[in-house]
């Protein structure tokens, strides 16, 4: 049992740095903002400050049969929230506990884990470390949507200028697919996966053509033009298009990719007279091969993630632009399907084939299973290196309009 010791001992070492991760993003926060709600669909800032642990205790002092010292934040923090559009939580300020009272809490309930971390499986303890690295990114977009008087954003220094983009179709010939990944790996050794990603299977795919690169918001500026309504990442102001970057207002960068809802997405690509990938489609696109070699871990091949491949890992706060990283092109030569915004897909969140639910956590993914949310594909400049796994399937309703979520087109 060697094996496991070690591999408990790493993930208790990863949990750390993804709490002190977490721990910089909730100092980003003024205090006096700390109670705000950024997103109307969304919890106050409070919630997630106590979330990350009040999720990590629940899972494993019900992993080790421990009592709760707190029943109260146990259940006050447990969930999230993803309402329909219009049903926006109506709870006050006054509701919620102070900071330093939270702060409380989550001091004892890590030292807790930490003394129980040998008592739970792996599998536990990859789904605290992986739903804390999944927060600090869905947490940098509701810091996203606070004005500068209430955060605090550390400067990162500006992209050097790019290539303009020239818009490129690229050919793809049909061919077979893995979607997921199998419970049983062949080398034998442990991989986390969340449920959405089990069973791994095969489909195939006919040929299609992709743009090589996102659709830029200089190409989404023709639609507007046209009369579509602008993205909720952009503002109108002194005569000309801003976009609302972390730190306050730039002007509307034409090179980066543009950010919209699902929904907006579509439109463009029906105006374009094409349409959006399927999740097969982006899996053929970015992890395929021309001579039919057996598929990539990633986009560039099997080397681990780093900065020269992408815009991911938490590096930066915003996009750069299409053309800045082509070592990261896939073996068809598609730039940035992982990296610099997800990317919407035309599939709709459904289980595969197999699907089993986590036993101690059935709602993970089948309470999303409604029809009304749609996979994304790929990762953002927040989402962090760990998460990058090809099985990894992201989803929100199609009309979200605060993720760092682009798309591509496609044509038969
Ligand atoms: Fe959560």
């Amino acid at each position: 049992m060697i094996a496991k010791t070690t591999t408990t001992t790493h993930l208790a070492q990863m949990l750390a740095q993804a709490r002190a991760a977490t721990d910089a993003l909730f100092g980003l926060v003024r205090p006096g903002a700390f109670h705000d709600r950024p997103v109307p669909e969304r919890h106050r800032t409070i919630f997630y400050f106590g979330h990350l642990e009040a999720f990590d205790w629940n899972l494993v002092s019900h992993a080790a049969g421990v009592p709760s010292f707190h029943p109260e934040f146990d259940q006050l923090f447990a969930f999230g929230i993803d309402p329909e559009p219009g049903q926006s939580p109506q709870d006050r300020r006054s509701d919620w506990p102070e900071r330093a009272e939270v702060q409380r809490y989550n001091l004892r309930v890590r030292q807790a884990i930490d003394d129980l971390s040998n008592q739970v499986s792996e599998q536990v303890l990859s789904v605290a470390l992986e739903h804390r690295l999944m927060h600090a990114e869905t947490f940098a977009y509701l810091l996203h949507q606070l004005s500068a008087t209430q955060k605090d954003i550390p400067l990162v220094a500006p992209f050097p200028p790019c290539p303009t983009p020239v818009r490129t179709v690229i050919e793809i010939p049909g061919g077979a697919v893995t979607l997921g990944q199998r419970r049983a790996p062949l080398d034998g050794q442990y991989q986390f996966g969340w449920d959405n990603e089990f069973d791994g299977h095969e489909v195939s795919v006919s040929a299609y053509a992709m743009t090589k690169y996102k659709v830029t918001n200089g190409e989404y500026l023709e639609f507007v033009r046209a009369g579509a309504k602008p993205p909720h990442f952009w503002t109108w102001g002194e005569g000309q298009w801003w976009w609302r970057a972390m730190s306050g207002e730039v002007p509307l960068p034409m090179d980066w990719p543009v950010y919209v809802t699902h929904e907006e997405a579509s439109a463009f690509a029906a105006w374009t007279g094409k349409r959006l990938p399927t999740e097969a489609e982006f899996h053929r696109a970015a992890y395929g091969t021309p001579d039919g070699e057996e598929e990539r871990s990633y986009p560039w091949g099997d080397d681990v993630p780093d900065t020269r491949r992408g815009n991911f890992n938490g590096n930066r706060w915003d996009p750069i632009p299409v053309t800045a990283t082509p070592l990261g092109d896939s073996a068809f030569g598609i730039s940035q399907l992982v990296g610099n915004g997800w990317e919407w897909t035309a599939t709709v969140f459904q289980p595969f084939p197999g699907f089993q639910p986590l036993s101690f956590y059935p709602g993970y993914s089948a309470r999303f299973f409604d029809g009304d949310h749609y996979v994304l594909k790929g990762a953002s400049s927040r989402t962090d290196a760990g998460l990058l796994r090809r099985s990894f399937r992201n989803w929100f309703r199609p009309n979200y309009p605060y993720i760092y979520a682009g798309f591509r087109c496609v044509e038969d």
